[in-house]
């Protein structure tokens, strides 16, 4: 039993080994540092994160967008809070994901990430500090991956996980929008300490009316009417939460096979948001502006309990301004 069990964890495993046979990327190699504690034998793990690997892009940009707009004394406020808060970010390596991720992390803000691949972690976010961020490796499709130890600590959870709306080798494994959209946010909201001062999760428009043309279309294998199966799970379940439905993504990182990946479209101009009570938006949102109302949310009261849709368009954002952001938010209320 001991042996089979070593072999099944990956904190047992050499880094060739840990990397399916392959030579670890050389940046990672020496560098993914695993946590051995009890739980971890039964196949669940902490992956201390120590790579030097070359600065994602995510947070290039997220460093450049808050050094010109980022406002000093909000700026100081949210410093001080930064260290009270540990933001649990489900669906890390995603697009949103990627940048609510170097956002918190240029932020100071104690980052922890539940994911499929830790390996990815490394690639992406580079080196950093065990203290202040930390890797879990867990399928959301799984109930009995969801274990207390990823929430132990936990005050916000933001939920950006999805995969296509179509078809594609994103389903591959039966990673389908039911399996992901559906029974893996069920699964993390049931996990989820009741402790938690804020989930926010990522929707999307269209999901109230998935019958209608043209919604129909983008609902053909039913990923409108899963996620907003998961709304309703959300806010049936007494964990404070905030929804976001986002229009189209637009803007990198291009994780998604879907047009915009394709047209590698950016907002451009469009730094501008809109916000709406509803389901009324049609167009498109950068997920940059996604990512920045995730985190943005956390922090302002009178956003829980409550559903934003979100576009973007032409003219200048908010930035991370959160007086801004408060304003956005509270017009629409
Ligand atoms: N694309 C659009 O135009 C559009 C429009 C409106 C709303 N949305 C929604 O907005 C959100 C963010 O979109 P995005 O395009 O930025 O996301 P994305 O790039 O598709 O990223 C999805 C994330 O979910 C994770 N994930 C998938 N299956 C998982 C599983 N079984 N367990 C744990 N994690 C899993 C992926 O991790 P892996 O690295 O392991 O795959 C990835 O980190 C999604 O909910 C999406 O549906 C998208």
């Amino acid at each position: 039993m001991a042996m089979a069990m070593a072999c099944l964890n990956p904190l047992a495993l050499s880094p060739r080994q840990a990397y399916g046979g392959r030579a670890a990327p050389r940046r990672c190699c020496s560098v993914v540092v695993p946590t051995s504690s009890a739980r971890a034998a039964a196949g669940r793990c902490r992956w201390r994160l120590a790579a030097v690997a070359e600065e994602p892009q995510a947070v290039r940009q997220q460093e450049q967008q808050q050094r010109t707009e980022g406002s000093g004394e909000a700026g100081a406020e949210a410093a001080a809070d930064a260290s009270s808060k540990l933001v649990l970010v489900v669906g890390g390596t995603g697009g949103v994901g990627q940048l609510v991720v170097a956002s918190l992390l240029s932020r100071n803000i104690k980052t922890r990430l539940l994911l499929r691949d830790p390996a990815k972690a490394v690639t992406l976010f580079g080196e950093q500090d065990e203290s202040v961020f930390q890797a879990y490796k867990a399928d959301t499709r799984n109930a009995a991956e969801l274990d207390p130890e990823i929430f132990e600590g936990v005050t916000h959870v933001i939920c950006t996980t999805g995969t296509t709306a179509f078809p594609s080798k994103r389903w591959d494994g039966d990673n389908t929008p039911e399996r992901v959209d559906w029974d893996g946010t069920r699964n993390l909201v049931s996990a989820m300490p009741r402790t938690i001062k804020r989930l926010v999760l990522v929707s999307s428009i269209g999901v109230t009316k998935y019958n209608e043309l043209p919604w129909s279309i983008m609902n053909l294998f039913g990923v409108l009417k899963y996620k907003k199966m998961a709304e309703d799970f959300v806010q049936n379940s007494g964990i404070p939460f905030t929804i976001i439905r986002p229009g189209r993504l637009t803007d990198g990182p291009y994780t998604s096979y879907d047009l915009n990946t394709l047209l590698q479209a950016t907002a451009g101009e469009r730094r501008a948001v809109v916000m709406g009570e509803g389901d009324k938006l049609v167009g498109e949102a950068s997920r940059l502006v996604v990512a920045e109302a995730c985190i943005q949310a956390l922090d302002i009261e009178f956003t829980e309990g409550q559903i934003y849709e979100i576009n973007s368009v032409k003219g200048e954002g908010p930035g991370s301004d959160p007086e801004k952001w408060k304003e956005l938010f509270r017009a629409v209320q």
